[in-house]
């Protein structure tokens, strides 16, 4: 048999990005980039990387950090859970760990946010560690060449993948090996109509020999997504503006938004307009925006904009400077910089 990790090294030697966290073995960057990375492109990811490097060089700027400070830099890149993670892993680290970055996989696992994926590939990208980081592009690359055609979302499965990502790491290098087969999955082996013909490792792929590179891996589950009607209310009052910050348990935690009136469905404004407590009030406009997606679910807005006659007691209302420092999701966002700030 052909020597993969050979040949899957030499591959990557040509064809790698020079991407800032490859050039780096602290852990602490490492991890900042791969938690950025988690569900998010090379190219949406890099502005915000080195835009957390910069503000937060080491663990300890960003352990003091304060909440607000690390969402508002992670705004728009959406799962705002990793951006809160992030930070109070940092503090663990500061005040528990003596502010020395976990060097094992075992110990990195502890971290809050870290899986086993990020563990593995702090591990072996900062240490050398010999153990395989499992992405969807390692899964992608394992199921053709190997020609595993078993449902990739039961976790039987995704156990053999992983043992076989295991068992072929080099005995030396093993950050070079899995850096270059998570670029292998991203540039060559990629998901839909990859060129197999120009493949260096198409002599022995599965995948290759039963042309079913377009149909690997199998996956099974499809994801069904929720529609969700987010009703807001901007409340103003001269040049103030009111708003809250989200709760627990649900997206955007900790992010700031307009009083919100969620319904299942489509709802009419005069109806929204009914449910507003405050006897006296100016209804100005209203703005609908297009289907926000996320992963799994779709946000139908629709921005509803009274002033107010007097400036209420029991609502702290905010300054236009006030509110660029928030944290605050895209949508809300847009809709600010269309019609509030413009
Ligand atoms: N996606 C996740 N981690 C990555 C890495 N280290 N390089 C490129 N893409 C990635």
């Amino acid at each position: 048999m052909i020597n993969f990790s050979t040949i899957l090294t030499s591959w990557y030697a040509q064809n790698k990005r020079d991407l800032p966290w490859r050039n780096t073995t602290d852990p602490y960057k490492i991890w900042l980039s791969e938690i950025i990375l988690q569900q998010t492109r090379v190219a949406q990811g890099m502005p915000y990387y080195l835009k957390f490097v910069e503000h937060f060089p080491t663990v300890h700027h960003l352990a003091n950090a304060s909440e607000e400070e690390v969402l508002r830099h992670w705004q728009g890149l959406g799962y705002y859970s990793r951006g809160r993670n992030l930070r109070h892993s940092a503090q663990y680290i500061v005040h528990h760990l003596n502010g020395k970055f976990p060097t094992t996989y075992t110990d990195l696992l502890k971290l809050k946010g870290v899986g086993s994926y990020t563990a593995a590939a702090i591990a072996s990208f900062a240490y050398n560690e010999k153990i395989a980081p499992v992405d969807g592009n390692v899964i992608r690359v394992i199921c053709r060449f190997w020609g595993i055609e078993k449902d990739t979302s039961e976790s039987a499965t995704l156990k053999e993948i992983n043992q076989i990502a295991n068992q072929i790491l080099p005995v030396k290098n093993v950050a070079i090996h899995n850096q270059a087969m998570m670029e292998f999955g991203a540039l060559q082996c990629i998901p839909k109509n990859p060129v197999c013909g120009i493949c260096p490792l198409n002599k022995e792929c599965e995948a290759f020999r039963k042309v079913k590179a377009n149909d690997l891996p199998f996956k099974s589950k499809k994801i069904r997504k929720r529609n969700r009607y987010f009703n807001y209310i901007v409340i103003r009052y001269k040049d103030k503006v009111y708003l809250k910050k989200r709760g627990a348990n649900d997206i955007w935690q900790g992010l700031f938004e307009f009083e919100l009136l969620e319904t299942d469905i489509e709802t009419d404004t005069m109806q929204l307009l009914y449910q507003i407590p405050f006897s006296e009030f100016k209804f100005l406009k209203e703005v609908s925006f297009k289907k926000h997606i996320l992963s799994h679910q779709n946000i139908f807005s629709k921005f509803i904009e009274i002033e107010l006659f007097e400036e209420p007691k029991n609502l702290r209302l905010s300054t236009l400077e006030e509110i660029h420092q928030l944290p605050k999701s895209i949508l809300v966002d847009n809709y600010l910089q269309k019609n509030i700030f413009s």
